[in-house]
């Protein structure tokens, strides 16, 4: 028997939700939410609705269904401190503490870690706290990336050649971001292809998940603004098209130098996953960010892979007893294909960006998963938000057999919705692996 609780309800909950229900442990399920999911709320024991602020009513409610340990789902209660309060009460979790979730919280505190342990993977990059020395540092780059040091749900980074070109703009999105936010970082640009690398971290033991690639920009081809992520794909043998094999070992090894380093620093043991979002350039693997969760989509793409039961792998992150137990993923590739409202990620004056909060009607999609991420369950049917709708997750043999299942169960979810059909296809594959070649040289 093992009750968790789960915070969060978007559709990376929703597939950790799964998980948690395949275990032979005869799991209880009691999720704490901001708005109900109707796909979490189905697994589910008992729910509740709260904001991830309160922790005392999240406390209260762990409390009152004798809770084993909790998996924290998104950042925004890692960064105020869900793990801590939990803690006061006996309660472990998979999930850092505040003080760690600053690997994903403080981009200044990653660098710097970074930095001082001498980990490889860093940029050029310097910290701002006014506009002073800006000028003549980003003058010695030969591209630019300005970052807000927070929270920013993965749509705060602005890069030259997308967001701004001159570096006078670029000062003056300095200038815009010190307006709210006490730092800035300036960084070098790197060109390549990127991949998430979610590893599980018990402090000292790090596990390596199969590699991800996600697609940030909203539309076809990669264009438009960045989202939280429009879908993914991952390959039937653990690697991605346009890596070489070392390029894991790579991500993984630069992850395991910072969960020693982050252990030096505060002398507390990371438990739980740490996402690193890194990627491949002429100088080898660089380190862009790490979040302290799953990712969203890619969480998608590896849960549903996993043999080893997922209890057992959280118990072992909580008790620091990774190295124990054998993790393994099916040998299938999967894709991921998020379902949006047909105005999602729209600038305002758009004409389409009112078309959000419409119903939309799921039929019958066979054996594809389909994960609820910002919907709402009424009397009359299902309703979306203003987000991400639904992740759809294609399983097959290979790619090509993942992408048509993903596209197939797409065709019979009506509404006005929208999604990217790139995503996973031989196309947009061969785009990585040609821009992968002519980095390498
Ligand atoms: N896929 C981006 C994120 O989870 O932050």
């Amino acid at each position: 028997m093992a009750n968790v609780l789960l915070i969060g309800n978007g559709a990376r909950e929703h597939v950790i939700a799964e998980a948690v229900m395949r275990s032979k442990h005869n799991p209880k399920l009691f999720p704490y939410m901001k708005s109900n999911n109707p796909g979490i709320a189905s697994l589910s024991e008992s729910t509740t609705i709260g904001s991830y602020s309160d922790l005392e009513g999240i406390n209260m409610f762990a409390r009152k269904h004798t809770i084993d340990f909790a998996i924290i789902g998104p950042e925004d209660p890692l960064a105020n401190g869900v793990v801590d309060s939990l803690n006061t009460i006996g309660i472990p979790s998979v999930g850092p503490t505040k003080d760690l979730a600053r690997l994903e919280t403080s981009k200044t505190f990653t660098r710097d870690l970074l930095q001082k342990y001498t980990i490889p993977g860093n940029p050029r990059y310097r910290v701002f706290s006014s506009l002073e020395g800006i000028r003549d540092f980003i003058g010695e780059l030969d591209g630019i990336v300005i970052k807000p040091d927070g929270l920013t749900g993965g749509k705060g980074v602005m890069v030259q050649g997308d967001h701004f070109a001159t570096r006078d703009e670029a000062i003056e999105k300095c200038r815009e971001i010190l307006d709210e936010h006490s730092s800035v970082i300036v960084e070098e640009k790197f060109d390549g292809e990127e991949f998430s690398l979610q590893c599980l971290c018990d402090g000292i033991t790090v596990v390596a998940t199969p590699p991800v690639q996600d697609h940030k920009r909203r539309f076809v081809g990669d264009k438009g603004p960045n989202t939280g992520g429009m879908g993914s794909y991952s390959l039937e043998d653990h690697s991605l098209p346009f890596m070489e094999k070392s390029d894991i070992a790579v991500g993984l090894a630069i992850t395991q130098k910072v969960a020693e380093a982050i252990y030096k620093e505060t002398g507390e043991y990371y438990r739980g996953v740490m996402y690193g979002g890194f990627i491949i350039t002429k100088k080898g693997v660089q380190l862009l960010e790490y979040n302290a969760r799953f990712g969203d989509p890619e969480a998608m793409n590896i849960l549903p892979l996993l043999k080893t039961d997922f209890i057992d792998i959280c118990r072992a992150i909580i008790t620091g007893t990774l190295q124990d137990i054998e993790i393994e993923f099916d040998t299938k590739a999967t894709v991921c294909k998020y379902v949006v409202p047909r105005g999602y990620g729209l600038p305002k004056d758009h004409p389409d960006a009112r078309s959000t909060a419409s119903k939309i009607e799921v039929d019958d999609v066979q054996d594809v998963h389909l994960y609820y991420s910002s919907v709402d369950k009424r009397a009359d049917g299902l309703y979306m938000t203003t987000s991400r709708a639904i992740g759809v997750v294609g399983i097959a043999p290979d790619l090509d057999g993942a992408e048509r299942k993903a596209e197939k169960a797409i065709s019979a979810i009506k509404g006005s919705v929208d999604h990217r059909p790139d995503v996973g296809t031989k196309e947009l594959i061969e785009k990585r692996i040609q821009h992968m070649k002519e980095i390498r040289g």
